[in-house]
Parts: structure tokens; sequence; C-alpha cells
């Protein structure tokens, strides 16, 4: 009789506690789940850095609910986020005084070919606004192919500062940025090759 009332009572005894459970959920973060982030973990998974996949996607789990669309989505917004900003930056680092020459040029090179990223990164995302039943291959691949010729871009300023007699902050600080984006983009790029190539996200 002890233990059937033991066992009767523990179902209310876990309803009780689950309020708890939520409330030590939601410390961390508002409407995060451990099934949203979890979908996260498996998505970032494949690809090239997850741990930066992660840690850039983790925050939006609750607004990407496991939705491929909406996880190629905010991948996208966050590579074009910081895109934007290594852009601005460049600008910044044109402006400095003191530049040697090849420093200003290998510059001047990135503000180029960062703002082309920019716009391919925009394009892309207005692009994936735009999918529907009939146009789904053909705006996947111009978005596979943008995102690709941004990872280009950011692989191209990097190299500009390479095998030239720069060892300085400058360097560095160009290298230390556009790595980040490089890495931001090509996570980017497995995670729509991924939505592209699964015929059950066609709308
Ligand atoms: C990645 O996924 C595979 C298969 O689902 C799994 O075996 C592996 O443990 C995962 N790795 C990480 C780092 O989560
Ligand atoms: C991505 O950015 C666009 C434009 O800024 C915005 O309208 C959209 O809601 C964003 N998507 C996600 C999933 O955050
Ligand atoms: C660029 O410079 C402006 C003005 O000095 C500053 O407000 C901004 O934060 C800088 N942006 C970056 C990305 O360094
Ligand atoms: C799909 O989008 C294209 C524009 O990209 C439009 O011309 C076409 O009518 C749309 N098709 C459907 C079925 O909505």
């Amino acid at each position: 009789m002890k233990n059937l009332t033991l066992v009767t009572l523990l179902p209310l005894f876990i309803l009780l506690l689950l309020p708890a459970y939520r409330a030590s959920v939601s410390a961390t973060s508002p409407f995060q789940t451990p099934k949203n982030i979890e979908y996260i973990k498996t998505s970032c998974n494949t690809t090239t850095y997850p741990r930066l996949c992660y840690r850039s996607l983790s925050i939006y789990a609750s607004k990407i609910n496991s939705s491929p669309r909406l996880l190629a989505d905010t991948a996208l917004n966050v590579t074009h986020k910081a895109t934007a900003s290594g852009s601005r930056l460049m600008k910044n680092i044109s402006r400095i005084h003191g530049l040697t020459r090849k420093e200003a040029a290998a510059v001047a090179d990135c503000m180029e070919v960062i703002g082309n990223s920019v716009d391919e990164l925009q394009q892309s995302i207005g692009e994936l606004g735009h999918i529907n039943r009939t146009n789904f291959d053909i705006t996947m691949s111009d978005i596979q192919t943008w995102v690709s010729a941004a990872l280009t871009d950011d692989d191209t300023c990097i190299d500009g500062f390479e095998g030239r007699a720069m060892d300085g902050k400058v360097k560095n600080m160009v290298r230390r940025h556009v790595v980040r984006i490089a890495h931001l983009t090509s996570n980017a790029l497995a995670i729509i090759n991924k939505y592209a190539s699964n015929p059950s996200n066609r709308p």
C-alpha cells in the first residue's frame, strides 16, 4: 500500500517539478528548448567550422525552431551582418595614417572585394525570400553561386596580405576579422547546399 502511494504520487511530483525545470532552461535564454537547440547542434555538425556555427546560430534557436528554411535564412543574415561590419572596418582601416604603400593597396583591394561579398550575400537573402515551387532549382543554384563568390572574395582579401612584406598590426587586424567572415560564409554555404539538396525543402 505504501509503495502504491509512492507510484501514484510520482507523476504528480514530476508535474510539480516541471515548471522549475522549464524556468531553469529559460534562465539561459528566453525561449530556447532542448529540441530547437539540438537542431542547431545537429545542423552545425556537418559544416566546416561547427563550433563557430553553433556559437553564431544558437542564440536564434527559438526563432529558427527546427525549420531548415529559417536556418538557411538566419545563416545568411548572420554572415551578411558580419561581412557588412567587416566592410566598414576596412573603410576605417583605409583611413589610418601611416599605412605603407603595400598595406594601403591591400586594404583598398579588400574594401572592393568585401564590398562585393556584401552585395552577393544581400542578393542571396533577397532571392531566398522569393523562392517558390517553380523557381526553386534556379534560385538555389544562383544562391550557391553567389555565396561561393562571397567566399572567394574573402579569400582574395586574405591572400592580398600574404607574400608582401607585411607582418604588422594592420595585417593581423584584417586577417582576424576576414578569416572569421570567411568561416561564417563557408558554414552558410554548407547549410545552403544541404537545404538545396533535400527534396522535402521544396515549397
Ligand atoms: C555529428 O553527427 C553524427 C551523426 O549524426 C554523430 O555521430 C556525431 O557524434 C556528431 N558529432 C558532433 C560533434 O555532434
Ligand atoms: C533576415 O534578414 C531580413 C532582412 O534584414 C529579415 O527581414 C528577416 O526576417 C531575417 N530572417 C531571419 C530568419 O532572421
Ligand atoms: C568605424 O569607425 C567608426 C567611426 O570612427 C566607428 O563608429 C565604427 O564602430 C567603426 N566600425 C568598425 C566596424 O570598425
Ligand atoms: C515564382 O516566382 C517567380 C518569380 O521569381 C514568378 O514569376 C512565378 O510566377 C512564381 N510562381 C509561382 C507558382 O508562384
